[in-house]
């Protein structure tokens, strides 16, 4: 039997996971968004279903406005929500995303309690930890997804940058999904040659730079709206992970308990994915120059989440 994955939000982001989701027939794919919106989703998981031929996958992808049909889902990606505008703080979109966070997490409790939850929502922070507390899930079932992606950023910019294969840029990204989150150049390697080695200061100086405000340097392109593919992309490797029990280790929003000296707050850590879901959080010895980004960037982190209220 087919796994089945739940795209809740069927707009820029959520189109693309259900997309490349059928493309790489990780299973079944129901989209859910609101009433109003049910119309364009169907039209979208048709056309989705008329591409197979073409991309030779075979897999079920459907749209609805009940939670009912959810039920069963293995994951949730939920991208509910506003996106950002040109001038907009990600902060911006707290009111009225949580109140959309709310009514998710409500359907998602109700059918879909077993499944590997994965927040895309903004402000990423806040919303993947009021959806852990209004779900009442274990931690490893809940996660949120950014650091998937700022990394993603870091691993692209730096490939720009050197004119070298991103497939040989590894690194990671740590912290909130905001403008302090913390690139870490001393781990990254180039084919196993520290970053450093090869790029100067300054050109590093400005790869952390880009990389913090990448999301904005697309929201101030579009005008309105935000980045899509890559975001969409994270999540599907998230998903897999979960899915094919591939054990990657990722940079995600996981529930801190005492890791980094944090406790209570989701926060971009490096985290392993199995078929257990978040099987293990990683704690890597930080400089204190790191350190003490990475205390400012959880500042920030429950400045917003204090916001909730929750
Ligand atoms: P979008 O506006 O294109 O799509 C959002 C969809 O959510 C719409 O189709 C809308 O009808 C639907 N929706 C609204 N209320 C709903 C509800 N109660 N139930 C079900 N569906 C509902 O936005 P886009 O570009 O797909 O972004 C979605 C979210 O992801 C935004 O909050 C955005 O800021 C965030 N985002 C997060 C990133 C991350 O790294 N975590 C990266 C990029 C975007
Ligand atoms: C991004 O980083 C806006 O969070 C969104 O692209």
């Amino acid at each position: 039997m087919r796994k089945k994955i739940a795209v809740v939000g069927g707009g820029q982001i959520g189109q693309i996971v259900a997309m490349i989701a059928s493309q790489k027939e990780l299973g079944d794919v129901v989209v859910v968004d609101i009433p109003g919106y049910v119309n364009v989703v169907k039209g979208k998981a048709l056309d989705l279903m008329e591409m197979a031929p073409h991309g030779n996958y075979d897999a079920s992808i459907v749209g609805a406005s009940e939670y009912q049909e959810i039920a069963g889902a293995d994951v949730v990606i939920i991208t509910a929500g506003k996106p950002r505008e040109a001038g907009m703080t990600r902060e911006d979109l707290l009111a009225v995303n949580l109140k959309i966070i709310t009514e998710v997490a409500a359907g998602v409790k109700q059918h879909a309690p077993k499944a590997f939850c994965i927040v895309l929502t903004n402000p990423l922070d806040a919303m993947v930890y009021a959806f852990y507390k209004l779900t009442g899930f274990p931690k490893h079932q809940v996660v949120g997804m950014a650091g998937t992606l700022d990394t993603a950023r870091w691993r692209a910019f730096i490939g720009m940058e050197l004119g070298v294969s991103v497939a040989d840029v590894a690194g990671t990204v740590l912290g909130g999904h905001g403008p302090d989150m913390v690139p870490l150049p001393r781990l990254t390697t180039v084919g196993g040659v520290p970053l450093a080695e090869i790029a100067t200061k300054e050109q590093i100086d400005r790869l952390v730079t880009r990389t913090r405000e990448a999301g904005t340097e697309i929201v101030k392109l579009f005008g309105k709206g935000s980045a899509f593919f890559s975001p969409a992309w994270s999540a599907i490797s998230m998903a897999e992970s979960y899915l094919r029990d591939k054990r990657r280790v990722l940079a995600c929003a996981a529930l801190c308990e005492g890791e980094y000296g944090v406790r209570g707050l989701f926060l971009g850590v490096p985290c392993l994915i199995s078929g257990k879901g978040i099987e293990k959080v990683f704690e890597i010895q930080l400089t204190a120059d790191e350190k003490a980004m990475l205390d400012k960037t959880c500042a920030s982190v429950r400045k917003t989440v204090e916001e909730t209220k929750l």
